[in-house]
């Protein structure tokens, strides 16, 4: 899929005009296929911090080649630099050291780069917090200038979680992470440190139970899929008027369905009598069914704005209290919620939509900090993702909502999913509390 511009510049000439005019030029971005190498590239390791060493063995066990000295003239897919050895404003210039020179011509197409440091209110002194906040402002202005359809992102690695950084490494040096560039995540920072070891890194949600609701189309069927994929029997719930897309999406992927609106008042209950009765527990349940009833809050009836709380935040919350009660997350299980850059940054003519999507916010910090049994819970913040609903748009707003992001076009369903199942991982425990916008770093509330 692309945009109308997108096709547009997809000949000489176009390519001409996008030159001469100094148009973007918004490079074709790789997505994983199963079965291709998680990396297809060698990555270069920087940095002399706590992580180096570790990173090397963690891309050796991935399968990732790697090397340490970047003095050659060979090209790299990705760039991880330590940073956690930074405990001074002085000490920053070793981030210039190590770009500067293999940002001219040392880097592959979609290139990934991935700083690590430690959170700064973890970190031993004054100094060492400045210069380790400081590495926020390094990586999202990278992430602006990279180019060639490269994302940067800033891990902050808490001293205890050393060793539950792979999955996250996995999935930010790999095409996985496709449309995710100019974040900062957390990892152990809220307490939770262990990883549970992934044996098959293709099908680490082996044996796993999947709940996702909105299932049918969009973004939660590519959900669905990839969960599927990753190795997960997945329980697709969407409303009774989508029974047929439903079960045709389940029965491709030998999943398990359940029709019922999420905002009915037993909802929880039947959700929650749903898992036992088939499935013993639930292992990972994403909510992902939302509305949207946009209207300017001056014009906006009760009902607008009601449906929208309801479906988009209410239901979620009342659904993952009933699950967590009745004890059916199983240790080391997933919550995963979707909000959306319009609940960061705000969005005319949006008040209800944003209301519940930072309300999912609110979730996901309040929730992070009380669970246990090794039980995380983390959000996504989808951008402009192409479905039916951003298609169903008038042309103008389309084509510039499209583009105005650090990757100038827009992400697909599959950018979220795969986000999604990053969270899923067995072992990710230690990404906990988590909210990563999926955009290609919008312009919109960086
Ligand atoms: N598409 C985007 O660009 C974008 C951007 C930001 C956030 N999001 C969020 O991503 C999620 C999926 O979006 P999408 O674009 O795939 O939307 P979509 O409208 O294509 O799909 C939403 C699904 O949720 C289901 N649903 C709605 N109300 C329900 C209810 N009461 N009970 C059960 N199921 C219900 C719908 O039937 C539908 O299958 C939503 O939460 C949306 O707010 C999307």
């Amino acid at each position: 899929m692309s945009t109308r511009y997108q096709s547009l510049i997809a000949n000489p000439v176009g390519q001409i005009l996008v030159k001469n005019l100094g148009l973007p030029n918004p490079v074709p971005l790789e997505r994983h296929e199963p079965g291709a190498p998680l990396v297809s590239g060698t990555v270069a390791v920087g940095g002399e911090g706590r992580l180096a060493r570790t990173v090397v063995t963690m891309l050796d066990d991935l399968g990732v080649a790697s090397v340490t000295g970047t003095g050659g003239a060979e090209r790299y897919k990705g760039l991880v630099f330590d940073a956690t050895g930074l405990t001074s404003s002085a000490d920053l210039v070793a981030l210039h050291h190590f770009f500067t020179p293999l940002l001219r011509s040392r880097l592959e197409t979609n290139p990934r780069v991935v700083v690590l440091g430690t959170p700064p209110e973890m970190t031993n002194s004054t100094e060492e917090r400045v210069a380790q906040r400081a590495l926020e402002g390094f990586t999202r202005s990278l992430g602006k200038e990279i180019g060639a359809g490269g994302t940067v992102q800033l891990v902050y690695v808490a001293p205890a979680a050393d060793a539950a950084i792979e999955s996250t490494l996995a999935f930010y040096l790999s095409p996985k992470s496709a449309y995710v560039s100019g974040q900062v995540v957390r990892v152990g920072a809220t307490g939770a440190t262990a990883a549970e070891p992934v044996t098959d890194w293709e099908r680490p949600l082996d044996g796993k139970v999947a709940l996702v609701t909105g299932a049918s189309r969009g973004i939660g069927e590519e959900i669905a899929r990839v969960l599927h994929r990753d190795g997960a029997t997945v329980v697709g719930v969407d409303v009774p008027q989508a029974a047929n897309e439903l079960q045709a999406v389940m029965k491709d992927i030998g999943g398990d369905h359940l029709m019922l609106d999420i905002t009915a008042k037993d909802a929880p209950q039947r959700i929650a009598k749903h898992l036992v009765d088939k499935h013993g527990g639930v292992d990972v349940i994403v909510h992902n069914a939302g509305i949207t009833r946009d209207k300017m809050l001056r014009n906006m009836k009760e009902d607008g704005w009601s449906s929208t709380v309801a479906v988009n935040l209410t239901a979620p919350e009342r659904i993952t209290r009933e699950l967590l009660d009745r004890g059916l997350v199983r240790p080391n299980g997933r919550i995963v919620g979707v909000s959306s850059i319009a609940g960061i940054a705000g969005n005319r003519g949006q008040t209800n939509y944003a209301t519940s999507k930072a309300g999912v916010v609110g979730l996901v910090q309040s929730l992070a900090e009380q669970l246990d049994d090794n039980i995380t819970i983390n959000a996504v913040a989808p951008g402009f993702i192409q479905t039916k609903m951003t298609d169903a748009m008038p042309l103008l707003p389309r084509e510039v909502g499209a583009m105005l992001n650090s990757l100038s076009q827009p992400g697909l369903p599959v950018d979220v999913a795969e986000t999604v199942a990053w969270y899923a991982n067995p072992a990710s425990t230690a990404v906990n509390g988590n909210v990563v916008r999926v955009c290609g770093q919008m312009a919109m509330g960086a």
